[in-house]
């Protein structure tokens, strides 16, 4: 199976996970990238299993109309169920980078407002420490140089994003060569410079459950210490 054929299986194996533990009618949030849109295609496949779901990008929403899937305002609701979103790199503890697209800000947000982040990745996104991926960083323009200074002292080399605006209407800084031994840290670190929005580490959020597709099928991983996880 090819990249392509493994971000499908696992799109379809996120509805099945919605079939058996999220009550039909219900409203769920929905990730941001190409597995993410396989998923939106496989809920537009599957009409009335949802009521209407919160986009974590105006991509995503487009995506989610063009199938007739209600858009739901994020403030209207107290919890959403599930987050069903991609990642760029995932550790065996469930942290990720994520923001390879650009939506790192609202995907936070909306995983921040769910009861479970599931995952979906191929098997090439599983990784033992995470830091290959270029680390996206969410910059308010003004704020660009400065921020670029202080990614440098932590041993990073932050790239701009050319020609890209986030929909919060910010730049992205791609970090290379970061080594991130303690990602919840590094969140923490980052997110603590003045003028960074978000950074693209989803460690001390991390994924709830990992659907990961590999040559033998899709695996269902759950973080440990996520034990009420259904
Ligand atoms: C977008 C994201 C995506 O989830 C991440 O980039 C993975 O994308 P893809 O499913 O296309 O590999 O974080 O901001």
């Amino acid at each position: 199976m090819d990249q392509n054929q493994l971000k499908k299986a696992v799109a379809e194996a996120a509805v099945a996970y919605l079939v058996e533990h999220v009550p039909v009618g219900a409203v769920i949030g929905v990730g941001t990238g190409s597995t993410a849109n396989l998923f939106i295609d496989a809920l537009g496949a599957d009409p009335g299993r949802i009521s209407g779901a919160v986009a974590s990008s105006e991509a995503s929403a487009k995506r989610l109309a063009s199938f007739g899937i209600p858009l739901v305002d994020l403030n209207s609701v107290t919890e959403l169920p599930v987050y069903v979103d991609g990642a760029d790199e995932v550790t065996t503890d469930l942290a990720m980078i994520k923001g390879g697209g650009g939506a790192l800000t609202r995907e936070k947000i909306v995983a921040a407002v769910s009861r479970v982040f599931v995952c979906i990745a191929d098997g090439s996104k599983l990784v033992d420490r995470l830091g290959r991926f270029p680390l996206p960083v969410e910059v308010i323009p003004m704020a660009r140089a400065h921020v670029a200074r202080q990614l440098r002292r932590l041993g990073g080399e932050p790239r701009l994003r050319e020609g890209f605006t986030t929909d919060n209407g910010n730049i992205i800084l791609d970090v290379h060569g970061l080594d991130i031994p303690d990602p919840a840290a590094l969140e923490s670190t980052v997110d603590g410079i003045t003028g960074v929005v978000t950074v693209g580490l989803f460690a001390r959020r991390p994924a709830d459950v990992l659907l990961l597709g590999g040559a033998q099928g899709v695996e269902i991983r759950r973080r440990p210490a996520a034990v009420s996880v259904p």
